[in-house]
């Protein structure tokens, strides 16, 4: 058994999350949180709502509420969607939490010790229109490094470079479009990366079988033009961590508060220990998953998010937690996701196109969304929602292979054996050959899934139930029954167990469905099925069993075009 640390990266708290959000970091870190878990391993799933910096307190005033109150509101929101799409965290925080503040500012105070803080006067973008500065990404303007001309002021979302505000050319307001700017002086802190570049460097080539993605990213911002940057770590801002060293105050950083990309990535850390303080443990009860000196040695650590989080991740929390000098626990594999688009378009949150979160639960339940987003994940390239597609995948996978098998093996022995594991009859050729089948299958589908290979893992899932389909299909019980009863008790027997074991081996999936499975099989043993034989021997003859209500309704053309049009325009 090994220990296993999981973090998503942390969603904004400004709105309700759209699917394309959900299948770049939490919904695929579930999916691993669970299959980790299901396979006996000891777990901690880690997210919160990342709660800072301009985009919040200008959503607050956008709903004419105190910015502490309107991210209480929000989070307990995404809470309650997270649960609704059965994101299995251990703890849910919020970067806003008095442990994000402390832990935040006693880092802030180590780097500051080792010297790794400077202050910078800098010359920084005041917005007369707007009366006030405008940070990082509320200014828009052409990005100097590619020439997209709706750069934000913190990165250009085409290229992915990270960037100073007034690196932009043409800059203007993204509050009120104003170009009354003006460039006045104020004083910042900067955490000196540029010192860490040859640790980091040696730190990521260390770091065998990460993705190419998330590598690329990493190897550009250290080595392109002038390596990697020194990074503002404090804004002119009201509502965040206050820019304070161990609570002690630093001259002239009074007012000032630390930059959300700061602090945002240690909340992973201070989430845990929300959790811990939830469970009412001790603090070893988290530094067990995050200090090396308290046995976090032996723990592997997985993020997942979207590629525009990989430069944060792979380069200024490290700096952060290697800067500190003190022995935090790093990332051992990064798993980062490409963009899903919307019908031939982007998701937009500002422009409310594509479907979020609640819309979609209030359709269809979490499982029908989880099986089609996790099976078209966005891994290698960008992938696309279309109605037709999600319509055709629902329909064919969930409804005709999977709930199709479920519903005909459990009626049929219902009418002619009662609702008990039916006796009789022995296993030949056609059942070994089945057995083979499944066991070649199941072991690629667990290599996929130790792998985070989310498509290829969907796939083996879906090979696997069309091949319990298959052999039905062939057996035919059906007719078999008319001639030979008990060869017919034999082949269902065997289907019964089946769908145990679909529900045992797809409920990372679709963890609603499996349980009805397992429920209506009148079971509740959910162990992995290290050994084939004795999974599908699990359900004795004489063992009780019920139908289930459909497990998986088919989307008929009406409601797809139905939906279709509700969602090609703007959110109410
Ligand atoms: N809120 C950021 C985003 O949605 C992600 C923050 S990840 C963290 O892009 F590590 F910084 F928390
Ligand atoms: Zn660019």
């Amino acid at each position: 058994m090994a220990r296993i640390l999981i973090t998503s990266a942390l969603p904004y708290i400004n709105g309700i999350k759209h699917l394309g959000n959900l299948v770049g970091s939490q919904l695929p870190a579930d999916l691993y949180a669970r299959y980790m878990r299901a396979r006996g391993h000891e777990v901690m799933f880690i997210c919160a709502t990342d709660e800072h910096g301009t985009p919040a307190e200008l959503a607050a005033a956008k709903a004419g509420q105190p910015v502490a109150d309107y991210c209480a509101r929000l989070h307990a929101e995404q809470a309650e969607l997270a649960q609704g799409f059965r994101l299995s965290f251990d703890h849910y925080g919020r970067s806003s939490s008095a442990r994000n503040h402390a832990l935040t500012q006693h880092l802030a105070a180590r780097l500051g010790a080792a010297g790794l803080i400077s202050e910078v006067t800098e010359k920084q973008v005041f917005s007369i229109g707007d009366n006030r500065f405008l940070p990082d990404r509320y200014i828009e303007g052409t990005c100097p490094n590619c020439g997209y001309e709706r750069a934000r002021g913190d990165q250009c979302e085409n290229c992915t470079k990270q960037l100073d505000p007034t690196d932009l050319i043409n800059p203007r307001s993204a509050i009120s479009g104003s170009t009354d700017l003006e460039v006045r002086e104020t004083k910042h802190l900067f955490l000196r990366q540029s010192t860490l570049r040859d640790t980091l460097d040696q730190w990521i080539d260390s770091q065998t079988g990460w993705p190419v993605l998330t590598t690329s990213i990493a190897r550009k911002w250290l080595h392109d033009g002038d390596g990697l940057q020194d990074r503002g770590i404090t804004r002119d801002l009201d509502w965040g961590v206050p820019a304070q060293f161990d609570g002690a105050p630093w001259q002239g950083m009074e007012g000032k508060v630390f930059y959300v990309w700061f602090d945002a990535p240690i909340e992973y850390i201070a989430a845990t220990a929300e959790w811990a303080d939830a469970q009412g443990l001790g603090d070893d009860a988290w530094q067990r998953w995050w200090r090396t000196d308290k046995g976090a040695d032996d723990v592997r650590y997985v993020q997942f998010m979207g590629k525009d989080n990989v430069p944060f991740h792979t380069l200024s929390f490290p700096a952060t937690l290697i800067g500190s000098g003190e022995p935090w626990k790093l990332v051992d594999y990064i798993k980062s996701f490409n963009y899903l688009n919307y019908d031939g378009g982007q998701f937009s949150t500002s422009q409310g196109r594509g479907v979020f979160m609640d819309q979609a639960l209030s359709l269809l339940p979490a499982d029908y969304w989880r099986w089609w987003l996790l099976s078209h994940a966005p891994e290698n390239s960008d992938s696309e929602f279309t109605w037709e597609n999600f319509q055709a995948s629902v329909n064919k996978d969930l409804a005709d292979v999977l709930g199709n098998l479920v519903s005909r093996v459990t009626k049929f022995c219902r009418s002619k054996f009662g609702e008990v594991v039916p006796e009789g009859g022995t296993a030949g050729a056609r059942e070994a050959a089945l057995m083979q089948a499944l066991e070649t299958r199941l072991r690629a589908y667990e290599r996929h899934m130790e792998a985070m290979e989310i498509r290829k893992a969907a796939g083996e899932l879906r090979a696997l139930w069309v091949l319990g389909n298959e052999y039905l299909q062939e057996a035919a019980p059906w007719s078999v029954f008319k001639t030979d009863p008990e060869q017919a008790a034999l082949q269902i027997r065997l289907a019964l167990n089946l769908i145990r074991f679909y529900a045992v081996i797809s409920q990372p999936f679709i963890p609603d469905a499996a349980e009805r499975m397992m429920q209506a099989m009148g079971c509740n043993d959910w162990s992995w099925p290290e050994r084939l034989e004795t999974a599908l021997d699990r359900l004795p003859t004489g063992h009780p069993f019920t139908v289930p209500e459909v497990l998986f309704a088919k989307i008929s053309d009406d409601a797809r075009a139905d939906w279709a049009e509700r969602f090609a325009g703007q959110r109410a």
